[in-house]
């Protein structure tokens, strides 16, 4: 298929997305990590560039993935220094897309030599430390104007559906967007497409049927562009 030509309307704007899924170090050959792939942030940074937008990707232990023409890449490893780049960019960035999978606890303590087993002492036992939610804090130093975005690969379970903790949890965070991923069953995590509910913090629910990961991407800007047009 012709690709179709995407309109230039995010020239001049500057957003900072980050992708992957960050690692909390047990000690200097272990970590805590997660399955994300980091797919989705990089299309979001690809297509927000092609649409003529300044943009910076702040990512972490993605898989392999080329990196987008015309972004400035910022590699990180931990959630706490994906938080310090992420603030970084939130000065002088008019878009703020959190997309990556950061850790919500890190290991209380780092170990600075490998952790040995040993048959004449306990099993160690791993104790954790709450990680600061980056995007409550950009959510909470926004500049006047400026669009937070985050997004929830969430699961239904006995206290609701996917939709249900989605709406919560734009309501706790206080984002002005909120991309929703249905997850589990080899849904999301990895997988070339994406499907779910683009929810808005004034009500609006676009469900984003299942497809490409830039194609939701180019959802999410048309809807960032709507909004700055306000
Ligand atoms: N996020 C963040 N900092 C964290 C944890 C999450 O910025 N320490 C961001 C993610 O990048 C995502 C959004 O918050 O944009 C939602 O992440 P999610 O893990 O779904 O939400 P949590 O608030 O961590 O809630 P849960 O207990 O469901 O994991
Ligand atoms: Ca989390």
């Amino acid at each position: 298929a012709v690709p179709k030509a995407l309109p230039r309307d995010l020239e001049g704007v500057r957003v900072a997305i980050s992708a992957g899924g960050t690692r909390e170090p047990l000690d200097p050959v272990r970590y805590l990590g997660n399955r994300s792939s980091g797919k989705q942030g990089y299309a979001l940074a690809r297509v927000a560039a092609q649409r003529g937008a300044e943009v910076t990707l702040v990512t972490a232990h993605t898989v392999a993935l080329p990196e987008p023409a015309g972004a400035k890449v910022v590699h990180v490893s931990t959630a706490e220094e994906m938080r310090q780049a992420m603030h970084a960019e939130a000065a002088s960035a008019d878009v703020l897309v959190m997309a990556a999978a950061v850790a919500d606890f890190r290991p209380s303590n780092r170990a600075d030599h490998k952790i040995k087993k040993s048959d004449d002492a306990p099993d160690p036992v791993v104790e954790l430390a709450r990680n600061a939610d980056i995007l409550a804090e950009l959510v909470r130093n926004r500049a006047q104007g400026q669009v937070v975005v985050g997004f929830a690969a969430e699961t239904g379970d006995d206290k609701g559906g996917v939709l249900d903790h989605a709406r919560v949890k734009l309501k706790r965070k206080g984002a002005d967007l909120l991309v929703v991923n249905a997850v589990g069953e080899g849904k999301a995590f990895g997988t070339e497409d994406n499907s779910g509910w683009l929810l808005g913090a004034d009500g609006t629910e676009i469900p984003i049927p299942l497809g490409a990961k830039a194609e939701l991407a180019s959802t999410l800007w048309d809807a960032v562009v709507t909004l700055m047009k306000r």
